[in-house]
């Protein structure tokens, strides 16, 4: 299968370091198609170029994120609109023998992650590194099937775990009309998700050997706040 990998990205000071970092990873991995959604009305000259410079296939899109009042008691999430975006190209192309994955462009990827989306039939799960207040988050298993989840935060979440932690066979895409981000959750963005394709604990196909191992880092790259007015020069 070709891997589709959906990755929301927006503008800000720490954007190409981040994008050129997940660009040097994925020119790595066979057959892929990257969709790039930038979070703005249109897309920038800048993603363009580094669309077109990075021999590998690109699908550029723009959609910018909604303004939107946050309902009491919900969560407010990010990517939602970009990787819906991305969702929404995928079933009007209809590509029949795909894996979609969900990568965020911060994240650090192992080569070995994308190895083991290759062989996902349904949906393949797998812990995530720094992520939920803890060193991980990870689905349990006993006799090489999932029986629950290692987590701390959230304990109402349909499936307590990460965006990177699960890849899915196209198929579900089209099979759930309502197989689509929500912009507000009770703090579930990805359960809320799984939930509409009505997955259930036992489609899930535990890789990175049976869960044990770490192939994904939910890695944030620190803001960095650029000096305004007045720049100091030293003079040598
Ligand atoms: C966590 C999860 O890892 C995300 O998958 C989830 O979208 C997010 O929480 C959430 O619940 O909103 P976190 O590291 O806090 O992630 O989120 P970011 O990495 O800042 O954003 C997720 C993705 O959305 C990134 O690819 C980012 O570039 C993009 N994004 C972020 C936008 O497109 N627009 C924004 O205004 C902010
Ligand atoms: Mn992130």
């Amino acid at each position: 299968p070709t891997i589709y990998i959906i990755t929301p990205t927006y503008l800000r000071e720490t954007q190409m370091a981040d994008l050129t970092r997940l660009r040097n990873t994925l020119l790595l991995v066979p057959k892929i198609v990257w969709i790039i959604v930038e979070d703005s009305l249109e897309k920038s000259d800048k993603i363009s170029s580094f669309a077109m410079e990075s021999n590998l296939n690109i699908v550029h899109l723009a959609e910018k994120t909604l303004k939107l009042e946050k309902p009491s008691k919900y969560s407010a999430h990010k990517g939602v609109e970009q990787r819906n975006r991305g969702i929404y190209w995928i079933k009007e192309k209809q590509p029949q023998n795909a894996i979609v994955y969900f990568a965020d462009d911060d994240n650090s990827y192992s080569l070995k992650l994308f190895e083991d989306i290759r062989s996902v039939k349904k949906i393949g799960v797998w812990p995530v590194a720094l992520v939920g207040g803890l060193k991980y988050e990870a689905p349990i298993c006993n006799n090489d099937k999932v029986v629950d989840w290692f987590y701390a935060y959230n304990q109402r979440r349909y499936v307590p775990t990460d965006m990177a932690s699960f890849a899915i066979n196209v198929q579900l895409l089209y099979q759930f009309d309502d197989s689509y981000f929500e912009r507000f959750t009770k703090s579930d963005l990805e359960g809320s998700f799984l939930k509409r394709l009505n997955i259930k604990v036992a489609d899930f196909e535990p890789k990175a050997e049976v869960c044990s191992k770490i192939h994904v880092w939910h890695t944030r790259t620190m803001l960095v706040k650029i000096r305004k007015g007045e720049i100091v020069e030293r003079k040598i």
